[in-house]
């Protein structure tokens, strides 16, 4: 695992954007994985830029996000639907029918997660992962927990969790307590995965993810596996293992 310490939330958001661009640029067809959260708003912000001045474009770019809610329509605030519409899918030129975002409000849960995993595999994987990380240590929304998916399913969040996603939400009580997520082999499986970190409150899940140990109760630390896992994260992040 290859870890960047930034000055800078911006250094971060560009260096991220920067390695993702590269890509759309030797392989305009490229598969991206993505993810939602206040962190990587400043990736996506610099990749609309580059696309405004016409130095990428994603007319060809097939896009898979980690996760969203369970039960939540897509109208909602604090749905990750609403959130990658309004914060990068609206702003570019990628074409709706390669926008891949797991349904919450499938009839069949199952079904949805087992189709979503097929339509990854048929795009040929993905590409290039974007990651951030939970205080907990989550991805995705792949919990602490002693079991972890190995496939796309449906996940009971922490209270950690919801007590620290419950700012999206007009009415905290709108929080949902379930969702669906890829799992950690759906995203170990990415041929290149970059993970963003920004914030003190993200240190300890930082030491726990790079400690030379794999434990389920930090799901991110599974990432020490991948061959290509990129770390990218400010000082404040890097507190703990600088
Ligand atoms: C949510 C998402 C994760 C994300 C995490 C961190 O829980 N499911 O994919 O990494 O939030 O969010 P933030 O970047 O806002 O700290």
């Amino acid at each position: 695992m290859k870890i960047y310490i930034e000055d800078s939330y911006d250094k971060i958001s560009e260096k991220a954007a920067l390695i993702v661009a590269g890509r759309i640029t030797v392989n305009p067809r490229s598969v991206l994985g993505l993810a939602t959260g206040s962190t990587p708003i400043g990736m996506y912000k610099k990749l609309i830029d580059m696309y405004k001045r016409s130095i990428i474009d994603f007319s060809q770019i097939t896009t898979f996000n980690l996760d969203e809610y369970y039960k939540l329509s897509r109208e909602n605030r604090g749905s990750y639907y609403y959130y990658m519409m309004e914060t990068f899918f609206n702003h570019i030129n990628i074409p709706k029918e390669n926008i891949h975002i797991p349904n919450g409000m499938a009839d069949d849960i199952e079904k949805e997660c087992r189709e979503y995993e097929e339509k990854i595999d048929k795009a040929g994987g993905i590409d290039i992962q974007i990651l951030g990380i939970g205080t907990n240590g989550h991805i995705g929304f792949n919990e602490p927990a002693e079991n972890l998916n190995i496939r796309t399913g449906l996940i009971d969040l922490t209270e950690n969790t919801i007590r620290d996603n419950s700012r999206f939400f007009e009415k905290k009580e709108e929080m949902p307590t379930k969702a669906l997520s890829m799992g950690i082999v759906s995203i170990m499986k990415a041929k290149k995965i970059i993970l963003l970190a920004s914030g003190e409150n993200k240190a300890e899940a930082i030491k726990n993810m790079t400690n030379g140990y794999i434990n389920t109760n930090h799901p991110a630390s599974i990432l020490q596996a991948h061959r290509d896992c990129i770390l990218i994260i400010d000082r404040d992040a890097a507190k703990l293992i600088i």
